[in-house]
């Protein structure tokens, strides 16, 4: 049977869950947007794993939104999604509304640079990490946990939230955990009830692509060759593509032969309306 679960909503709330979960060992963090599946309930077992009190954040972030992408459109299932925490011995939800993130006059916003600047996702959704960089850092700040997890899916993502946690001295450690995928190599994303059937039958592509690629490389085949074959295969199923790109694993540098490793393979296309991201180690 699940137990009830204690969910705060705001600052006051929060604050006095906090004085309750710190005083016995150390927190964990989960942030997320909602609509959790079973990716996030990874992390979230993990984050059980890594300390006593486990923290998830639910808040569905319109500052990482462009205009034109699916905020307004973006899943909201929370009830079901507080059913599914309370059946892992969740502490605390946090799921404050946007008043109580960015009340009336805020005007401060984290501008990360370095692997935020890789022209990865920067080059298609260019407020992007500055929303996730801002609102992770008052998340950080709101909870203050000893350790806060994050998944693979969003390596690019997980790079810059290191990345600004050991820049400006934040007392948290960054855990990246691997991606949770279907049983067709497609990776688990809120997003993925956007396919249609058809949509979905092909959406595999993307992570068989990253694979073969993957493999050749290793087998040292050309870094560049290899690229130009994925893309190719990725539209010719009928994706519209982004990016496939092979970077350095911590920096996201461009990387010119597998020596310069270790490498990361990234990839983001679009399937009519939907936009899919994905990623393998090297
Ligand atoms: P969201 O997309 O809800 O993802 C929350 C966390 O779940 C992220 O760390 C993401 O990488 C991880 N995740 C998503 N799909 C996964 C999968 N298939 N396997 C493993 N982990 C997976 O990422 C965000 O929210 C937001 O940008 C956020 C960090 C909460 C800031 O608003």
């Amino acid at each position: 049977m699940a137990r009830s679960i204690q969910v705060a909503r705001s600052l006051v709330a929060l604050e006095r869950a906090l004085l309750r979960l710190r005083r016995s060992g150390k927190v964990a963090l989960v942030p997320t947007m909602g609509a959790l599946h079973k990716g996030h309930l990874t992390l979230v077992r993990h984050a059980r794993r890594r300390a006593g009190r486990v923290i998830v954040s639910i808040f569905v972030n319109p500052t990482q939104f462009g205009p034109n992408e699916d905020f307004g459109s973006y899943p909201r299932t929370f009830a079901r999604d507080v059913a599914a925490l309370a059946g892992l011995d969740v502490d605390l939800v946090w799921a404050p509304n946007a008043e109580v993130m960015y009340p009336h006059g805020f005007a401060t916003r984290i501008v990360p640079e370095g692997p935020a600047r890789a022209g990865l996702e920067d080059a298609f959704r260019p407020q992007f990490f500055s929303g996730v960089a801002t609102i992770v850092a008052k998340l950080f700040a709101q909870c203050r946990p000893d350790v806060a997890i994050f998944g693979e899916k969003d390596f690019q993502q997980l790079r810059v939230v290191t990345r600004m946690a050991r820049d400006l001295d934040l007392a948290v450690k960054v855990i990246g955990m691997p991606t949770v995928r279907e049983p067709d190599g497609l990776a688990l994303s809120s997003r993925n009830v956007y396919l249609s059937p058809e949509e979905r039958a092909v959406a595999p592509t993307l992570y068989r692509v990253l694979v073969a690629s993957a493999g050749k490389i290793a087998a040292g085949h050309p870094i560049a060759a290899t690229l130009a074959d994925g893309r190719a295969e990725i539209a010719q199923v009928g994706f519209a593509l982004d990016y496939l790109e092979a970077r350095h694993a911590e920096t996201l540098a461009p990387v010119g032969s597998v020596r310069d490793g270790p490498i990361r393979i990234l990839v983001a296309a679009r399937l009519g309306t939907t936009r899919l991201i994905d990623n393998v180690g090297v």
